[in-house]
Order: structure tokens, then sequence, then C-alpha cells
């Protein structure tokens, strides 16, 4: 069974080689390619797309309350909402990954916080805003399941989560599983060659919509999107999808509320 103390091991080994590169895994940036503005820039278009779509559904969170950005890397998503909400956390199971954070930071009202416990370390009811994107995949499903109720646990009444996970395989099974063999073959060759790693490796795990609900509890799913982020060379570019992909992983974002 895959423990958090692996998940850790391995973030550390991957945040110490090339942090940049192994949250966005662009085939041109590896080596330690990324200039770090490009980089960051990505984050604060994402947010912006963000945002913009859930202005278009009528479900904005409350800028003056606090966001969190679960699974931070070294602050992309973060420093973005830190420019939008009146106080925001980054949180990450790997310290390599924080302490690159808070370098970074361009904020007195943005914090970052290393944790490696399905227990996140905040109260209950205390973020306007929970964001989470291109993590709960590399996260096995029992600890996925785990987090969504921590999600809704720290989310404030009337508060907006939204978080992407792979939904599933799509395609006949072999065909399908012929593509998942060479796709985890391909992320985690790529990953070890450009970092010289044998410890470290690029967990994929599927998160299908039923055992979302389940975990969401009585929080109430407003929106369901197709995105692009299951691409194995994603480079931060998020894209709404009009369909599901029609092979490989199947991207989702769900929008969430949790009820006054
Ligand atoms: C692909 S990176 C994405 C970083 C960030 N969300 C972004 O898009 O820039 C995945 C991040 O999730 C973190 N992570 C993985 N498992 C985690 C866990 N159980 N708890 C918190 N963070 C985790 C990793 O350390 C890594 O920084």
């Amino acid at each position: 069974m895959i423990t958090l103390d692996k998940l850790r091991n391995d973030w550390e080994h991957l945040a110490e080689r090339d942090a940049l590169w192994a949250i966005l895994t662009d085939s041109t940036k590896a080596g330690r390619k990324w200039d770090v503005a490009e980089f960051m820039a990505t984050g604060e278009s994402e947010i912006n797309t963000v945002m913009t779509y859930l202005a278009s559904i009528g479900c904005l969170p409350d800028c003056k309350g606090s966001a969190l950005d679960f699974g931070c890397g070294v602050g992309r998503l973060t420093q973005a909402l830190a420019r939008r909400f009146a106080s925001c956390v980054g949180v990450d199971i790997s310290q390599q990954m924080i302490d690159q954070a808070e370098t970074l930071n361009r904020f007195a009202h943005c914090r970052y916080v290393a944790s490696s416990d399905t227990r996140l370390p905040f109260t209950g009811d205390s973020f306007s805003f929970i964001y989470s994107n291109i993590v709960l995949q590399h996260i096995p499903q029992y600890m996925s399941e785990l987090y969504l109720r921590e999600f809704v646990r720290v989310l404030a009444p009337g508060g907006v989560l939204v978080f992407g996970v792979q939904d599933s395989f799509s395609t006949g099974f072999l065909a399908s599983l012929l593509m998942r063999t060479r796709q985890i073959v391909r992320v985690r060759s790529r990953v070890k060659a450009a970092m010289g790693l044998s410890a470290g490796n690029m967990q994929m795990h599927c998160l299908p919509e039923r055992a979302v609900r389940s975990a969401l509890g009585s929080a109430k799913i407003v929106d369901i999107r197709y995105t692009n982020t299951a691409a194995s060379d994603f480079n931060g570019n998020l894209v709404y999808l009009e369909q599901a992909p029609t092979s490989g992983y199947v991207g989702k974002q769900y929008c969430v509320v949790k009820q006054p």
C-alpha cells in the first residue's frame, strides 16, 4: 500500500532535483529549463481562467475571506490566489516545495505550511475558497477521499471548493490498458531520466465520480467540467473541454459549495 511517507519521499526527491518541471512536465522544459517568471505566469493565467468560469456559473467565492491551495508546490497558484484574497495559505506534503514557495512569496498575507497528514492543520469552516489542481491525481483513491472530507470540513459555510481529478481511463479495455501502461511508463521514465532518479515516481491515480460524491457528503456539487489536465505534458494552460477525451485519462474539475 502507498503510504504518506512514500508520497512525501517521492516529492522531496522530485522537488530537490527540479521542482518546477516536477510540477509542470512540459517536455521542452525538462532539465531546469523553466524560467521562473514564465512558470509563475501560468498560475496567474490558470486562476484567471478559473475565476472567469466561476463568474460565468454565478459561483464566485468571497475574496474578503481566506483561500487554501492544497498541494501548492512552489506556490504557482497560491501567489495568484494571494493577489485576489484577503489571506491565503498553501499546503504541501514536501518541505522542499514549501521552502521554495517561501522564497518566491511576494505577499505578507500569504503563508505556506508543510503537512503530511490526511487531517489538515486548520480549524473547521476556515476558508471561503479551496483550490487544488494536478494534485489528487498523484494520490491513491483512499487518501483522496479523506482529503475531500477534510476540504469540506475546513471550507466555510457558503464557501466554494474547486478541485481537479482524473476520473477514469477512456476507450475499450485493451486499448485503454495499453495506453495506460505506455503513459505511466512514459511519465515515470521521463521523470527518472531527467532527474536521475530511482526513488522518485510520479504516481497516477483515478478518482471516479461515485467516490467523489460519497466523500463530499452533503456539500453540493454545482458543476463538473472536463479539462485538459490529464495530458502528460500539461504546461499550466488550463482548458475546459466540450466533451470527455475519447482516449487516455479523463480529467474532471468539480465546483462544490458547502451549504450554509
Ligand atoms: C504536480 S504538483 C502541482 C503543484 C501545484 N498544485 C501547481 O499546480 O502548481 C503536485 C504537488 O502536490 C503535492 N502533494 C502530493 N501529495 C500530497 C499530499 N498528500 N498532501 C499535500 N501535498 C501533496 C506535491 O508535493 C506537489 O507539490
